[in-house]
């Protein structure tokens, strides 16, 4: 009981003021199921309040795995001679993203490995133009395409994309660091988000969460970047381990440390909730990796997004930033009734033809 009220007041400081970054850590560090459910209970009070109980759809098209750079941790990063390369067709992009505009998806997602040039930067230009044009304008564009050239973030947003996911990946420079090798710059990650919002984007960051390395001061200070950033959207997911990579064996009993990563995440989205309130969070499909109903388990922490992958069946499996990533072999349509199902399961609905824009984007606009 003790416990649980401390807990109680830990929580209304987080929602009331800027939380000291002690709080968080002890709120990140709760043990015990009873005091994680005071909290998640808590997120989802403040989920109800600020943005509704319903799960706005982003369809998610991987259209290419070709990647110029080379992560520690992500299964397609460039040496990874091992994976299968592709790049969908125009047509095909273009195609998928109409089917979730019929689906009455009101918005989807292009991600892709990482390019920077100009052949890529055109190909994603058209393919944008192309679902304005066909939807007439009314289909929402999210791109998750990493780093690139303040100009090119201003083409894409000029035909028509309005906004644009950059995962921090951790708010830690010392830890970006030992998670990349040296072409990658924190200062320009930065850079790019700040540009991002310049530019009129909605924008979404995020973090990996259970990375080799990472505490919870480490993620105490991911939300407090999120909100200094004053960010509109965000996707978390666990850290899953990839054999290909050069992390694979930075844990010794990976099945263990998975686990902890999942509560740790729900952890995490539930005080992003609480703390940023009208914003847009993801249940990613990596909490799906870990635990069947995963993605539920998200929503009742504190998120109102899902992204139903919507990736041909034909490339999907060539999508493996980390291991067993469920979905791989049903189809678009079979991805979507059944997110469907999940949702109404707990008995929340879908913002079928809404665009869902995260509330936060306004209000900081004013
Ligand atoms: N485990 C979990 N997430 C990963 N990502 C890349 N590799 C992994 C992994 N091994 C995430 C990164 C990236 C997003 C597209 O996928 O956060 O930004
Ligand atoms: Fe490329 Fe993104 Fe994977 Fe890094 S995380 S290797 S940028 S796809
Ligand atoms: Fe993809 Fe169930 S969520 S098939």
């Amino acid at each position: 009981m003790e416990n649980i009220s401390q807990t109680e007041i830990l929580i209304n400081e987080v929602s009331e003021s800027y939380p000291e970054k002690e709080t968080l850590v002890k709120l990140l560090s709760l043990d015990g199921k009873e005091a994680a459910d005071v909290l998640f209970k808590e997120a989802y009070a403040a989920k109800g309040k600020y943005v509704g109980k319903k799960v706005y759809f982003r369809g998610l098209i991987e259209f290419s795995n070709i990647c110029e750079k080379n992560c520690y941790y992500c299964g397609i990063r460039r040496d990874n001679k091992q994976a299968h390369r592709y790049q969908m067709t125009e047509e095909e992009a273009v195609e998928a993203g109409l089917w979730a505009y019929e689906s009455k998806y009101g918005s989807i997602v292009l991600q892709a490995g990482e390019r920077t040039d100009r052949a890529h930067i055109d190909r994603v230009e058209r393919i944008v133009q192309k679902l304005m044009e066909k939807s007439e304008g009314k289909l929402g564009i999210t791109l998750s395409l990493g780093e690139q050239s303040k100009e090119t973030y201003a083409r894409w947003f000029k035909a028509g994309a309005k906004r644009y996911l950059l995962r921090i990946e951790t708010s830690s420079k010392e830890l970006y660091k030992q998670l990349h090798p040296p072409d990658h710059v924190f200062e320009e990650r930065l850079r790019c988000l700040y540009d991002l919002k310049d530019l009129g984007y909605q924008s979404g960051t995020g973090v990996m969460i259970g990375l080799p390395g990472q505490t919870a001061a480490h993620l105490a200070d991911d939300l407090l970047f999120f909100k200094e950033y004053n960010v509109d959207m965000i996707g978390m997911g666990p850290y899953l381990q990839h054999n290909q990579t050069p992390l694979a064996t930075a844990f010794d009993d990976f099945e263990t440390v998975k686990i902890r990563n999942f509560e740790l995440t729900l952890k995490m989205i539930a005080l992003a909730r609480i703390m940023l309130k009208d914003v847009n969070i993801a249940a990613t499909t990596a909490m799906q990796a870990i635990k069947p109903f995963g993605r539920e388990a998200a929503l009742l922490a504190g998120a109102n997004v899902m992204m139903p992958n919507i990736t041909e069946k034909k490339y999907r499996g060539d999508y493996k930033l980390y291991e067993n990533k469920p979905c791989s072999d049903e189809d678009y349509d079979e991805c979507a009734s059944c997110l469907e199902g999940r949702i109404k399961a707990i008995g929340e609905t879908v913002g079928y033809g809404e665009h869902g824009d995260p509330l936060h984007y306004f209000r900081r606009r004013g």
